[in-house]
């Protein structure tokens, strides 16, 4: 069976941490997010994945290849500029041939596939949107359904005197490709503004599958964060790369760490991270390759990318670091702050309350403080 993962957003809640790398090749884990989701598809019998790019799409053909080496036929289909949602899966109707599934490339979920497929075939639906519960429905937009599941109404962000279903749209579709007639060719056009208000009104067959399984949006700093503390504390299944040495603790090759170094999972270290003494790494906490935390740092609720320097005594509490950066003895880097790639952030800065700090940024010593 045959997938549509649509990857062309330029994932601007997520900047600056997209700037250089497209929202779905964000490491969860350690890993580019879209080589867990293509591995997740193919452990459930897709066997083709067509990517629809377009921001970053080099980076895409790079990474991915023809998916070989992941076990799934990858086709990466470059838009000319960007379609939208609806308009990227017209961009690559040619290549469908029966019901499809359709994905949103930043969407963590572990959805049984096989299970929204029965249900979309017993019911003949011609397009069938996974659908799952959220605490506030009133900052969403819901998906009223009759108790079978027929769609009847979509609501956007209702007040809370309005709200009748708690369901949104979970950014997974199956398709049967002869509903994209209704889609012009060669247009910016949305599934929520452009092709769902057209089916309502043409009257085929669109069901919403409920479920409760995992979802979370990856989008957004602060689900990014929590999507790796629900992995670390194993509220998603997730197979873990290297060794586990301890409660908690996976490691992967070629790590050096100080035996004056305390970690207190749940915790990942990534292949030739350096941890030196007396640092303190505290989970939920993500390190990636070839990171060098220095003596006496502080890492808690963080999540590092590859390569970044941690200098001496510097405090690291619940935020992002990108690619390549370079932390400053003593400085103190919390509360959602977002660092992206190559910067540099002198000694005793204090970022907080959800600083971002552009590539390449540099912060002489003590120029940030609160
Ligand atoms: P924001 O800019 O932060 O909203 O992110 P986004 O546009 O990357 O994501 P959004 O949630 O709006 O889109 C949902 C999914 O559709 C994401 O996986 C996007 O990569 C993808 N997407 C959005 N617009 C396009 C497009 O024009 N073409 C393609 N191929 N994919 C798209």
């Amino acid at each position: 069976m045959k997938a549509v993962i649509l990857v062309g957003g330029l994932g601007t809640r997520l900047r600056p941490l997209t700037c250089h790398t497209p929202k779905p090749m964000i490491p969860l884990v350690n890993q580019p997010f879209i080589e867990y989701l293509l591995e997740r598809l193919r452990d459930q019998g897709i066997d083709e994945a067509i990517l629809a790019v377009q921001y970053l799409a080099d980076k895409f053909r790079e990474s991915l290849g023809d998916g070989s080496r992941l076990g799934i036929k990858v086709h990466i289909m470059e838009e000319p500029e960007a379609r939208g949602t609806a308009g990227a899966v017209k961009n690559v109707e040619h290549m469908l041939d029966g019901p499809t599934f359709v994905f949103n490339g930043d969407v963590m979920t572990d959805l049984d596939l096989s299970a929204m497929l029965s249900y979309h075939q017993e019911r003949g639906s011609k397009l069938t949107i996974a659908l799952t519960p959220v605490e506030d429905p009133t900052s969403f937009g819901l998906v009223e359904t009759t108790k079978d599941g027929h769609i009847q109404r979509f609501v956007e962000k209702p007040r809370s005197d309005e709200v009748t279903t708690n369901m949104i749209n979970a950014g997974t579709y199956i398709i049967e490709p002869d509903i994209f007639r209704y889609v012009p060719p060669n247009e910016y056009y949305m599934f929520e503004r452009g092709l769902f208000p057209v089916i309502l009104q043409t009257g085929d067959p669109m069901y919403g599958y409920p479920s409760r399984s995992y979802w979370t949006d990856i989008g957004k700093p602060h689900t990014y964060l929590d999507v790796h503390h629900d992995i670390l504390i194993g509220k998603v299944k997730y197979k873990f790369r290297g060794e586990q040495i301890a409660e908690r603790v996976w490691l992967e090759d070629g790590a050096d760490i100080h035996n004056s170094a305390q970690i207190v999972g749940p915790v990942v270290l990534g292949a030739e991270v350096v941890i030196q003494r007396g640092a303190r790494i505290i989970g939920p906490t993500v390190i990636g390759s070839r990171c060098v935390v220095g003596p006496d740092v502080t890492i808690e609720n963080s999540v590092l990318w590859s390569d970044n320097i941690i200098e001496e005594g510097a405090r690291l509490h619940s935020c992002v670091i990108g690619h390549g950066n370079k932390i400053g003895p003593n400085a103190q880097v919390t509360d959602r702050t977002v660092i992206s790639d190559s910067c540099i952030v002198g000694s005793e800065n204090r970022l907080e309350r959800g600083i971002r700090l552009w590539p390449g940024t540099e912060l002489q010593e003590k120029s940030v403080t609160f």
